[in-house]
């Protein structure tokens, strides 16, 4: 007789692709570098700058508007593809941001999170013997949702102290079973924000290889003096990329997971499809008050960057001063040091001893690598800034006496 079925050990993508973002010696306990890292701050009373969350909500009108929804009875299943006040919102900001304009009834659709839209778009285009090419280090998911394809994942490094790719690597990664390049930009964790020349190169090789683009735009208004450039807006891109964004990183209501993707009609049926199947629809009365959100005044876009620039400087100045090497980030909200010139190489282990050392905790840069990938981060620890100004000061404070505690 056999018993009942067991779980096998492991996240089930390890079993189908080298996924490194576990630090449990045998891959065997399921908890990720983020949740030991906010075990470890808290039972050490440590400031958690580890996980990417603002400790803020966002606008009171967007709640305000949320609070109206679930009063007025927005509380059943919204339509699967979204509430039409918020597609029409998401193609109005599009046209207004960036001159484009998809369709609300065909070209866009809402869904649970970017990380819905990342896991519908992959799982709708990519499968068994398949390549899906992204830089390296590379937002967490991907690696997850890759793995669950089936597809193989493929990189090309992002190098410090900028990040940029080096092109010639990225043409030599590209191969004839590339079918997805999965673009984020601006960049978690390294906050690097691609230049056009970058971005131009990235679509004249899918281009070349008839491969889909997916772009992850969660930051797109989360810049520090550079521009974003939506890689839809370039010549050549838009027939064959889908653009993924994200209320939770704009307006600072992360746990709503509302998050669109937009694109051209077959690319976006083809994510519907497997969307219906993940979750079937999103967030009913929450989808009403982002749609109010999109449509906030300028002054409210430049806002935000400017109080998260203010913010990176200010966690900066503490990093220095503990004598860290400072990768200045020109988007997204975290900010990535070098530990080697405090003669630490391994980041993993400081991220380990940070919180009992000096109250704060972050997370090790090679978690969002491979093997190879995570030798070349070895020494990069990433510190979320989206936090309040006053723990962000107290940050700054704790970190400048590290020098004096390792
Ligand atoms: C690059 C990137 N994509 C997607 C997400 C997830 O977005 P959401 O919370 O809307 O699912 C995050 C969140 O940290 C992110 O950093």
């Amino acid at each position: 007789m056999t018993g009942p079925a067991q779980p096998r050990p492991g996240f089930p993508w390890q079993r189908a692709a080298t996924g490194a973002n576990l630090l449990s010696p045998d891959g065997s306990l399921g908890v990720t570098i983020f949740e030991e890292m906010t075990t470890l701050a808290l039972s050490t009373g440590a400031i958690n700058l580890g996980q990417g969350f603002p400790d803020e909500d966002g606008p009171v009108e967007i709640k305000e508007a949320a609070q109206a929804a679930i009063a007025a009875g927005a509380n059943q299943y919204a339509p699967g593809k979204g509430i039409l006040p918020l597609r029409e919102a998401i193609s109005v900001h599009q046209q207004r941001f960036y001159g484009l304009a998809p369709d609300p009834q065909t070209e866009i659709i809402v869904t649970t999170g970017a990380t819905e839209a990342i896991a519908a778009s992959l799982l709708a285009l990519v499968g068994p013997g398949d390549e899906v090419l992204t830089f390296e280090p590379f937002y967490d998911s991907y690696g997850a949702i890759i793995g669950l394809s089936g597809a193989t994942h493929v990189t090309a490094p992002l190098l410090a102290p900028d990040f940029m790719p080096d092109l010639a690597a990225l043409e030599a990664a590209f191969s004839p079973r590339t079918k997805v390049v999965l673009v984020n930009n601006p960049h978690n964790p390294t906050g690097a924000v691609f230049p056009r020349e970058v971005l131009q190169r990235v679509v004249e090789l899918a281009e070349r290889h008839d491969a889909v683009i997916i772009t992850d735009e969660v930051y797109e208004h989360l810049t520090f003096g550079v521009q974003h450039i939506p890689v839809a807006t370039l010549p050549g891109a838009a027939e064959r990329t889908l653009t993924i964004s994200s209320a939770g990183k704009t307006f600072s209501f992360t746990g709503w997971k509302i998050g669109w993707l937009s694109g051209p009609e077959h690319l976006v049926a083809a994510a519907r499809t497997v969307k219906q199947f993940l979750s079937y629809s999103s967030g009913t009365p929450f989808q009403a008050a982002i749609a109010l959100g999109l449509g906030l005044p300028d002054e409210f876009y430049t806002g935000i960057a400017d109080t998260l620039r203010y913010k990176r400087d200010i966690l900066s100045e503490g990093l220095r001063a503990a004598g860290l090497d400072v990768l200045t980030p020109q988007g997204t909200y975290f900010v990535n040091v070098d530990t080697s010139p405090l003669g630490i190489t391994d980041s993993v282990e400081l991220a380990r001893r940070l919180p009992a050392l000096v109250g704060v905790a972050a997370i090790p840069v090679p978690v969002f690598c491979h093997a190879d990938g995570a030798e070349r981060t070895r020494s990069l620890l990433r510190f979320a800034f989206c936090k309040q100004l006053y723990v962000l000061e107290e940050a700054a404070e704790r970190l400048a006496t590290l020098w004096d505690r390792l």
